[in-house]
């Protein structure tokens, strides 16, 4: 298939963007670069042996959306582009709203008349809100706790909205956990600009001297070890449930949930890092961090059941690849 991907130079688009190359497909990337080094691109095509066409427009910017879609007949859509802080979309919230929603409300626009019916959308675990774990499908989606999750859950809507009134279209909704790690071969992955927000991200700063030491938010919360509860999922696992989605689409609209179903604590995955790496990663105990839920992970029975999908990397897998790729690109 010839596929359109959306926000491909950034973290999740790129490693996709590769899993999409090894399976045969045919990508072209569009990416305004507002959060990606146009470096990647030339690592792309050195990774996958492949020219792949790239745009460096915004994709609100439908006149010239219209001119890629012109060009290209495309099979489907992968969506990636997009903001995703949430502490900086409680301080902008419009350009969250402006950005994330009129993406997708233009490159619907766009698809739509040029009849390309195969959507796959990053969405996020963030919908669910504060509800207990494992998180499924089901789920009712209550309230989200910041504009940037709102963004998302207004977007599930809207795509669901739109396959309602076209019936031929095909939409997956797949709510990433939490993505973490890099590509083996250390020569993309994730650098965030400024302090992480992440843990993974601090953790790797930490244990590079960069920074101090790692602050823990919160001891108390009712989990093991009293700190936060997430389902890291490996970002090559992630990119891969994105092929297997967009090869499996069906018609209608399906939420479906890419986590590893399990839980680890951040003492937990502090001392896998330290342990695999062998490197110290100092902390200290802090307050929570105001907007966390204690425990989050996915019921992932329904991605397997529907995409035949499973997560092959270990958090020993998770913290190794981090750390390769930290070791040679974070500053
Ligand atoms: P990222 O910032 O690395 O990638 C997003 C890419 O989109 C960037 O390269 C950016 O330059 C580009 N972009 C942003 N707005 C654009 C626009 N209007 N036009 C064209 N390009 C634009 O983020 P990521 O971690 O790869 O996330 C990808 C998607 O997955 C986002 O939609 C994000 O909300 C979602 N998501 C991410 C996480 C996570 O923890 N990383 C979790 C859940 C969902
Ligand atoms: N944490 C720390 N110290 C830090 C950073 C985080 O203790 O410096 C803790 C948090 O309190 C939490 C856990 O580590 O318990 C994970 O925090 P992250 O910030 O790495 O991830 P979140 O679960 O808060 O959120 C992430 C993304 C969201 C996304 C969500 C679900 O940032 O965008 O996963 O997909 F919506």
């Amino acid at each position: 298939m010839k596929i359109c991907v959306t926000g491909g130079l950034g973290y999740i688009g790129s490693h996709t963007v590769l899993e999409l190359c090894k399976a045969g497909h045919d990508v072209v990337i569009i990416d305004n670069l507002s959060n990606a080094h146009i470096s990647v691109h030339a690592t792309l095509e050195q990774m996958t042996c492949k020219t792949l066409p790239f745009f460096s427009h915004d994709v609100r910017d439908k006149e010239k959306l219209e001119a890629i879609f012109k060009t290209h007949a495309f099979d489907g859509i992968i969506h990636f582009a997009g903001f995703k802080a949430v502490g900086e979309s409680v301080k902008e919230p419009l350009a969250y709203y402006q950005n994330n929603v009129i993406s997708t409300l233009t490159l619907c626009e766009v698809a739509a008349a040029y009849g390309v019916n195969r959507f796959v959308f990053s969405s996020s675990a963030t919908v669910y809100g504060d509800q207990k774990s494992p998180l499924e499908e089901t789920a009712p989606l209550l309230e989200t706790t910041n504009p940037y999750g709102e963004t998302k859950a207004m977007q599930e809507r809207i795509l669901s909205d739109i396959q309602h009134a076209q019936p031929p279209m095909m939409v997956a909704l797949l709510r990433y956990f939490n993505p973490v790690g890099a590509d083996p071969s250390g020569l993309i992955g994730e650098d965030p600009k400024g302090i992480p927000n992440n843990l993974m991200p601090f953790i790797a700063k930490v244990a590079a001297g960069k920074r101090p030491k790692l602050s823990v938010f919160g001891n108390d919360y009712p989990t093991p070890d009293g700190t936060g509860v997430r389902d890291y999922i490996h970002v090559s696992d992630l990119a891969r449930g994105h092929v297997l989605a967009l090869e499996k689409l069906w018609a209608g609209t399906h939420a479906i949930n890419l986590g590893t179903g399990r839980g680890t604590s951040v003492l937990e995955l502090v001392e896998a890092f330290e342990r695999v790496n062998g490197v110290k990663v100092p902390y200290v105990i802090e307050g929570r961090r105001p907007g966390d839920v204690a425990v989050s992970f996915a019921g992932v029975h329904k991605a397997f059941d529907v995409l035949g999908f499973q997560t092959k990397k270990t958090i020993d897998d998770m913290v190794k690849d981090s750390w390769r790729y930290a070791q040679k690109n974070v500053a």
